[in-house]
């Protein structure tokens, strides 16, 4: 089963992506872990997502579209994947499908994860992540260790208030049309199942469960 998880920054892709992938046993895949590693590694890749990242912007789509052809070809991924922010653009949702069909496979589901905007900035400026396995934490601070791999909590440099405006910015003028675009493919491609992601992080797990089971 492939699923795209879509959503404003702070909706809770992450963290349901993480708990979904547990309940139905497929790995979860995220653009923003993978690019975080890439600068943390100093690669040419990470040096270059840098500049974009830290002010909010979106990479480039041939640098996510590379990224989703390794995953594809790797066999972890053989059973499905939960795609936690991999889909940003129309032209990212264009290339996975061509991809996808190309492996004759293809997105089963998108959940939308809808929050409003005064509680998304609310949750970004109260978080950190491990810098090792980046789980996110709220009420948690900076320099405290991760509960699951021991690794350091940090906040994020695009959790910053500019950036955070401008990531809400983003996803409005180049993230919500892809919903537009998976809804008119409804008949035929993957379902589009809205989730109401304001609640506790048990209640939008249900949720978006009894969403996939219908
Ligand atoms: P990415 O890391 O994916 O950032 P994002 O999409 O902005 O999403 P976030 O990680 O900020 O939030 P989330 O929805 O995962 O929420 P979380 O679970 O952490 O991408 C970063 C950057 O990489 C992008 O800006 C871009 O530059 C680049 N990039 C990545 N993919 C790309 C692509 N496809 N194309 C182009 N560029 C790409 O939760 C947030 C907080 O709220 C946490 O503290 C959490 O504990 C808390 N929380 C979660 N759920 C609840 C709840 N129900 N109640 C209360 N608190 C909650």
């Amino acid at each position: 089963m492939i699923i795209v998880l879509l959503g404003p920054p702070g909706a809770g892709k992450g963290t349901q992506g993480e708990r979904l992938s547990e309940r139905l046993g497929v790995p979860k895949i995220s653009t923003g872990d993978v690019l975080r590693d890439a600068v943390r590694h100093g690669t040419r890749q990470g040096v270059e997502a840098k500049k974009y990242m830290d002010r909010g912007d979106l990479v480039p789509d041939e640098v996510i579209l590379g990224i989703m052809r390794d995953v594809f070809a790797a066999e972890s991924t053989r059973k499905g994947a939960i795609l936690d922010g991999v889909v940003r653009t129309v032209a990212q949702a264009e290339g996975l499908a061509t991809m996808l069909t190309e492996l004759g496979r293809k997105v089963d589901a998108v959940l939308v994860f809808d929050v409003d905007d005064e509680r998304l900035v609310k949750r970004l400026s109260a978080r950190t992540v491990c810098d090792r396995c980046q789980t996110p934490y709220t009420g948690r601070a900076a320099g405290e260790p991760c509960d699951k791999c021991g690794g350091r909590l940090v906040r994020r440099k695009d959790d910053e208030p500019d950036a955070v405006r401008n990531r809400l910015r983003v996803y409005k003028a180049q993230t919500a049309p892809v919903i537009a675009w998976y809804a008119e493919r409804q008949k035929t491609g993957a379902r589009l199942l809205p989730i109401d992601a304001d609640g506790t992080v048990n209640e939008v797990t249900e949720r978006a469960m009894k969403a996939l089971e219908q």
